[in-house]
Order: C-alpha cells, then structure tokens, then sequence
C-alpha cells in the first residue's frame, strides 16, 4: 500500500512556491475557489500563479489521497500491473500523475492535459527537482481535442474532472479516453451522490463496449445500491502546517470522500467482496456491509468463528476481503 499523503519532494516543491506568498492571501484565494466550487461553478476561477498555488495547497493533498487510495483498491486487485504509460486528463496541478508515479515504479511516460494555464504553469514547476517526473509532456487545451492528438496510454486516469463538464461532453469524453486506454481506466470523483452518479453513468456506457471492472465492484453487473444510498469511501489524509493554514483548519488531519471505478481491458481474475462501510463490531458478531459478486450483502461474522472473526475485525471500508476468510 503506498502511503496517501503527499512524497516529500511533492511537499518541499509546494513549500518552495509558497516562500514569498502570503499565507493568508493564498487562505482567501482558496477560500474563494472552494466558495465556487460548492456553488456548483469549477476550475475557470483559477486564473493566475496565486490562484493555482492555493488551489494545490488547499485541495491537491485531499485529491491526492483519494487517487491513491484508488489506485491502492486497483493493485490489490492487480498485483502484476505494471504501466508504462500515463495520461491524465484533467491534470490541473499534476495531482494524479505524482500519485501514479509514486504507486507504479514502472511508469516511464507522463502525458498531462489541462485547458487551465495557471494549473499546467503550476504543475510545471513542481516538477522541475523531480527526477522521474521533470521530462513530463502538458498539452495544454481542450480535454477532448488534446486527447484526440494523444498516443494511447496503459493507464488513463481523470481525478476530480468529469464534474466539470456537461453530460453530453462526459460521455463523449468517457468514450474516448476508453478508446486511448490500452489496459486501465481510473475515474475518481468527489463521494457525493452526484459524483457517484456520474462514476455510475461513466461505467455502464464503458461496460457496454466491452470494460471490465477491476474495482471498487466484485462484477461487471448493475451497481445494487439503491437511492439515497450511494458508493463512496473515505481516505483519512494528515494535513501539513501550511494546509491548515490554508485551510483554516484545526484538525492534524481531514478525511476525503470519494467515489471511483477502475476499469480494464481484461476481466480481473480475482473478484472479492468490497467493505461498502466501516463494519460493526460487538463482542457477539461483525456485521458488514459487502459489495459481493453476486449482489449486496449484509454480512455477519460470529465471535464463535474464531479465524473468521480475526479476518473480519481487520476489515476496513473500502477494503476488498474475501468473505469466508
Ligand atoms: C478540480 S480540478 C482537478 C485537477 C486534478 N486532476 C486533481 O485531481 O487535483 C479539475 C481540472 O479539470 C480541468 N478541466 C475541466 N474541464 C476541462 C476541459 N473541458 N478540458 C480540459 N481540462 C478541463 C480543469 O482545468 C482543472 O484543472
């Protein structure tokens, strides 16, 4: 499992930005993004180095880890994949890239596309120490028409982007970073029910042209929650001094919530159960709730079944178990 915070050359290249910059006016800057973002507006408020930079303090350390944590689910699953190639569609400050580079030792390749030249100008300056990452390649433009112009990759990724543009637009888009994958697909999104509804209408259009899931889901089959429940985990992240400062916040710490589906070429050879909640745990039993490949389940594991009963207690939401262990 690679670790959800931040690698230390992520952070002293953000902490290099940040020398000369007000903290409390990159605090109001993000404060303002944030106020945009909740009012339903996206990334078109980041408009200049200041902007992008408080941006990334504020919000890179959270995305980052929903990423990871994805990509942690997607190696559990497959242990053997190995990437060579990346595209990330929507890279913004480079988010997902650090965090592929960091969970593939094999990636080789880092294409970036973005239309926001503050966040392309950003991402390029944090990878300038960075010895796997400063020969990176940003196309800056459309999502759409850059990726039309792109070589395929192993690995696509697009965190935090599809919310930001309209329904017609994602699903044209979902189709061709399907057509620009050559192994896997990760779309993570915010754990709200209208970024999961997204995730859900992104992976039904891709199944339908032949994607596998590898994870969250045990199947390939119709996601069995049913509204208001909706499939989302959580990512527990530390915040650094300057984050909280940024942030405002108190807290040594935040929890990221998050939706996502990894999806590939292949069908994955293993199918586990995934952990849709923190499980209950009493002297009695564990009661979990459990994605299975055969549907939803609602899982009880009594302290009688000594071995059992051990496995389960290390059940984690979000995790991926296999049920009678
Ligand atoms: C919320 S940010 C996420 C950035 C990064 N992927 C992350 O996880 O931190 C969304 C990004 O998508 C980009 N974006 C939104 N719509 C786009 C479009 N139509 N074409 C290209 N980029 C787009 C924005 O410029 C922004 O950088």
């Amino acid at each position: 499992m690679t670790s959800p915070d931040l690698p230390a050359e992520l952070k002293a290249a953000l902490d290099g930005k940040l020398r000369g910059f007000s903290r409390s006016d990159a605090a109001g800057r993000a404060a303002s993004i944030s106020r945009t973002y909740r009012d339903g507006g996206g990334s078109g408020a980041i408009r200049s180095e200041a902007d992008a930079l408080a941006y990334a303090l504020a919000r890179m350390p959270a995305t980052y880890a929903a990423v990871m944590a994805s990509l942690n689910a997607l190696v559990k699953i497959r242990p053997d994949f190995a990437p060579k190639t990346l595209l990330d569609v929507g890279a913004g400050p480079g988010t997902a890239t650090w965090a592929a580079a960091e969970a593939f030792p094999s990636l080789q390749d880092f294409t970036l596309l973005d239309a926001n030249d503050a966040l392309r100008t950003l991402a390029l300056g944090l990878v300038t120490d960075s010895f796997r990452l400063r020969d990176v390649s940003y196309e800056r433009g459309e999502a759409r028409a850059t990726l039309k112009k792109a070589d395929p990759s192993d690995l696509v990724v697009a965190s935090y982007m599809i919310g930001e543009i309209s329904d017609a637009e994602q699903r044209a888009l979902a189709e061709l970073m399907w057509e620009k994958t050559r192994d896997t697909l990760l779309v993570v999104e915010p754990g709200t029910p209208a970024g999961y509804t997204r995730i859900i209408a992104l992976r039904e259009r891709l199944i339908a042209v032949g994607a596998h899931v590898a994870a969250p889901c045990p199947h390939d089959g119709k996601c069995p929650l049913q509204a208001p429940d909706w499939c989302h985990f959580t990512q527990r992240l530390q915040r650094s001094r300057a984050h909280k400062q940024v942030k405002g916040a108190e807290l040594p710490f935040e929890d990221e919530r998050f939706s996502y589906v990894a999806l590939t070429r292949a069908p994955a050879a293993q199918r586990l159960s995934r952990v849709l909640a923190q499980p209950a745990v009493t002297k009695v039993e564990i009661t979990a709730k459990l994605c299975t490949p055969e549907g939803l389940a609602v899982t009880k594991v009594p302290r009688r079944a000594k071995a059992e009963y051990a496995a389960a207690r290390r059940w984690r939401w979000g995790d991926a178990v296999m049920e009678e262990s």
